[in-house]
């Protein structure tokens, strides 16, 4: 299996869908943040199940959404049929995009880009295929905030990542956005999304379920007795950005938004 069909693997294992539905409001803060507008040529790189794929279509613009990982496009289809929303959806990586130099008027990536392995030619192609007087949003998880650390206490029990792992949370730190687009106007802001659940020991129980990467690092773990303290340190780090006193679960996860002017 080469890195990337690891990749696809990772995302196709769970159920990502499912938390999509959660993080849906930021897909509207960034075609908002893009500037999407009726007739645009929109691309969402990374869409996944097509969060912002179906933002900006709603805004009439004539939309391209792609993506590694054919089973999240499938479920895309499914949403733009449902919804009445002519949309195409390719099979693609982020560091190699199947489109022309300047063919979209807007390029968006929600938590999606940040994935990519070589991070200078993700950027690099995002600003490709972009047109000069246009826009390019993409948001990503901050380190310090509760989902960037979702992948930091997940690293701490696997086995360490190859020498050149660029972690993908670097998206979520100015300077490095900055750099990674030298040259160009980036502007950026930091966010929150609501994570809520009943406790947080079942949203941990749910994410390990949902959310590839963490459901794959499970099954690798649960067979050396590896997963409990896994579980464990993700329940505590999610007890410590919990605002509920109730033993639900209501915290805050912090992204960045860079808006893009190549
Ligand atoms: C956290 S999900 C975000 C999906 C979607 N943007 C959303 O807002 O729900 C990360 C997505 O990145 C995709 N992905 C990861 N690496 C990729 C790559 N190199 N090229 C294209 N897509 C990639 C995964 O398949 C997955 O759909």
């Amino acid at each position: 299996m080469d890195n990337m069909d690891r990749q696809r693997a990772l995302w196709a294992a769970g159920d990502y869908p499912d938390l999509a539905r959660t993080i849906e409001e930021v897909a509207e803060v960034a075609v908002e943040a893009a500037g999407v507008g009726e007739g645009d040529a929109v691309l969402d790189v990374a869409t996944g199940s097509g969060n912002a794929a179906l933002a900006a279509a709603a805004r009439g613009a004539r939309v391209t959404g792609l993506d590694l990982v054919p089973q999240l496009l499938a479920r895309a289809r499914e949403r733009a049929a449902d919804q009445g929303l002519s949309i195409t959806f390719d099979e693609g990586d982020a560091q190699q995009l199947p489109y022309d130099d300047a063919a979209f008027d807007r390029v968006t990536s929600v938590f999606g880009a940040m994935f990519a392995p070589d991070q200078t030619r993700t950027a690099g192609e995002l600003r490709r295929v972009c047109r000069e007087d246009g826009t390019i949003v993409v948001t990503a998880w901050t380190p310090e905030g509760l989902n960037g650390r979702v992948f930091a206490v997940t690293a701490k029990h696997m086995p360490p990542p190859p020498p050149d792992f660029q972690p993908p949370v670097l998206w979520g730190v100015e300077e490095h956005v900055r750099g990674l687009f030298a040259g160009a106007e980036v502007q950026t802001e930091r966010r929150t999304v609501p994570v809520e659940g009943d406790s947080t020991e079942l949203w941990v129980q749910y994410l390990s379920r949902v959310l590839g990467p963490l459901a794959t690092a499970r099954a690798a773990l649960e067979a050396e007795g590896g997963w409990e303290p896994l579980r464990d340190d993700m329940v505590a780090m999610y007890e410590g950005f919990n605002e509920a006193t109730d033993g639900t679960l209501r915290a805050k996860a912090e992204y960045l938004v860079a808006t893009v002017r190549p």
